[in-house]
């Protein structure tokens, strides 16, 4: 079975084509504004280029081949949600397929499990607008999660405040390398984490303290939050393999602590691809093809802003 999916909830407008589970097609743009995202202007930023984009994989692929088309209708950025879903029924009615509409978390979590195959794992989800300890036992159970932001809003906001541009995420972690560590407050409460307190604490202190040493020590105390929440779970449910995806997944610093933890007690740390970390149509595409298999997922075809992955079955 063939799938063409398309994201659109945020910065990235990407369309991806599968066939079963394997790959064929990944083409994207990202919007990346100098301050911080503009939903109406990320929107428009869709609007503008994704002609272009469907053509890249039209040229690579024949329409005629495709047998489902997935669109991810949230969460997300309303003006970006709106806009992908009728660029998404536009195209399903145009080449006369089935539309589903699926949910952004669990096409992460889908693409890192097609690409690592871990076996019932726990998951670490940490992206942008995303930071939860996920179970998976008929439907998605939150084990814990962020109460305020997201890790990667927290990095970019942090990165925004020190003048690098949107995603923050790739610079901070090369400018930490040279940094050392000084003292920053760290907030776990039970299996949940909040990171607007260091955030604040580090934008202020940016002011009179070494950027690298800032950005070394934000890191070092969030992801050793993240290490210890995942830790906690994983010796919580006895499970022995921990998947970590998302945005903030490429960071080799996290992907370091968690591998030390994860060897400490006989555990397996997959982590999903680089290139596929990060937003993409190729993961809605795999999402759809699940939801058209399991008839128990909700097959959403309104945008639903703030949908949580614990609510994906009916
Ligand atoms: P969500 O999935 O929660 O809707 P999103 O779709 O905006 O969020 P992703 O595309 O999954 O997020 O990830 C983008 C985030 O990943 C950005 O915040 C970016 O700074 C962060 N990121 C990318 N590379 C790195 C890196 N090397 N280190 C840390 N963060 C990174
Ligand atoms: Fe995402």
């Amino acid at each position: 079975m063939r799938v063409l999916g398309i994201e659109s909830t945020a910065h990235t407008f990407g369309i991806g084509v599968v066939e079963n589970k394997k790959i064929l097609v990944d083409e994207r743009i990202v919007y990346k504004p100098k301050e911080g995202i503009v939903p109406i202007e990320a929107a428009e930023f869709h609007r503008e280029h994704s002609a272009k984009v469907l053509q890249k994989v039209e040229n690579k692929i024949n329409f005629k081949e495709v047998d489902l088309i997935g669109i991810s209708t949230g969460p997300g950025l309303p003006p970006c949600l709106y806009f992908g879903l009728e660029f998404a029924k536009k195209l399903a009615a145009k080449l006369k397929k089935p539309l589903i509409g699926v949910n952004h978390c669990q096409a992460h979590i889908e693409i890192g499990k097609t690409l690592t195959k871990p076996k019932e794992p726990i998951i670490l989800y940490v992206s942008g607008g995303n930071t939860q300890i996920i179970y998976e036992n008929k439907g998605y159970k939150i084990l814990g999660e962020t109460q305020d932001i997201g890790i990667g809003n927290a990095i970019d906001k942090l990165g925004r405040a020190a003048g690098l541009s949107f995603p923050a995420g790739p610079k901070i972690e090369k400018i930490a390398r040279k940094g050392k560590f000084v003292l920053l407050p760290y907030s776990v409460k039970g299996m949940d984490l909040n990171f607007s307190g260091v955030l604040s604490e580090s934008i202020r202190r940016l002011k009179n303290e070494k950027e690298e040493d800032i950005f070394y020590s934000f890191q070092e105390v969030c992801f050793a939050m993240l290490t210890e929440v995942s830790e906690r779970a994983l010796a919580a449910t006895e499970k022995n393999e921990l998947l970590l995806v998302g945005g903030v997944a490429q960071n080799k610093r996290l992907q370091k602590m968690l591998k030390i933890m994860c060897e400490e007690r006989g555990a397996k740390l997959k982590v999903v691809p680089k290139e596929f970390a990060g937003d993409n149509g190729a993961m809605i595409a795999l999402t759809a093809l699940v939801t058209y298999k399991d008839k128990k997922i909700r097959n959403e075809t309104e945008v639903r802003p703030n949908w949580r992955i614990d609510n994906i079955y009916k």
